[in-house]
């Protein structure tokens, strides 16, 4: 358990880890939290700041949720070594690592939205959430990502191929039978995503969420 917590801890500091502020800081000099939605996350960077900051924003934000992933698998599997164990110890550690997975994937996508540096606000954790899937169970993650293209190519909404995209990932660790820990993360990390898109399912329902290129929320 150990190597569990260090390894949410380390995936909260990944998750933390405040791209779309840095980039309105270092390119504009602005606060992005008082901007556009709010969001630190890359649609926000993009209305705010443009494509290029917000292709870099997305991909770091990504590979941050892989990281966390991969990095508290690595420790895990690393940490259990050290000690002397006979081979049933070690299958049963083994099947332990996916839990330790579930407690990173949740850490870092908490990480994102609620930044330490950030006074606990930030993204809605839809890429890195992406990068969680990726590097979890590289199937779910293409599934849900191929759904969030093409809702966002018929429709140009964001917020709704975001919102879909959850419910696909969530289908996908059922239909793909991933272990219990997976499916469980997915459930969590889904309907936290999709909570944290509150005010964009409000803005959806009255009809008023601004497609890609079509302005920000407030100046709809
Ligand atoms: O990835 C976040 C996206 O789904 C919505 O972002 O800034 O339009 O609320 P935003």
């Amino acid at each position: 358990w150990i190597a569990s917590v260090v390894g949410l801890a380390i995936a909260y500091l990944f998750g933390s880890a405040p791209t779309g502020y840095l980039a309105g800081k270092l390119l504009k000099g602005i606060d992005i939290r008082e901007h556009g939605s709010g969001s630190t996350g890359a649609t926000n960077v993009l209305r705010t700041l443009g494509k290029w900051p917000a292709l870099v924003v997305l991909l770091v934000d990504v590979l941050k949720g892989a990281a966390a992933i991969l990095f508290a698998r690595w420790f895990y599997l690393w940490f259990s070594t050290l000690s002397s164990v006979t081979p049933s110890t070690a299958l049963d550690r083994q099947s332990w690592e996916p839990w330790a997975v579930f407690l990173a994937g949740l850490a870092v996508l908490l990480g994102h939205s609620r930044s330490i540096w950030l006074n606990f606000a930030g993204g809605k954790s839809v890429a890195t959430g992406l990068g969680v899937l990726l590097a979890m169970s590289w199937p779910v993650g293409l599934g849900a990502v191929t759904v969030f293209g093409v809702v966002l190519a018929i429709f140009r909404i964001v917020s709704l191929s975001s919102i879909l995209a959850a419910l696909t990932a969530i289908t996908l660790v059922f239909g793909l039978e991933q272990p219990l820990p997976y499916r469980l993360l997915v459930i969590a990390g889904g309907v936290y995503v999709i909570a944290r898109h509150r005010t964009n399912i409000q803005r959806l329902l009255a009809g008023i969420e601004p497609r890609l290129g079509q302005g920000s929320p407030e100046s709809k």
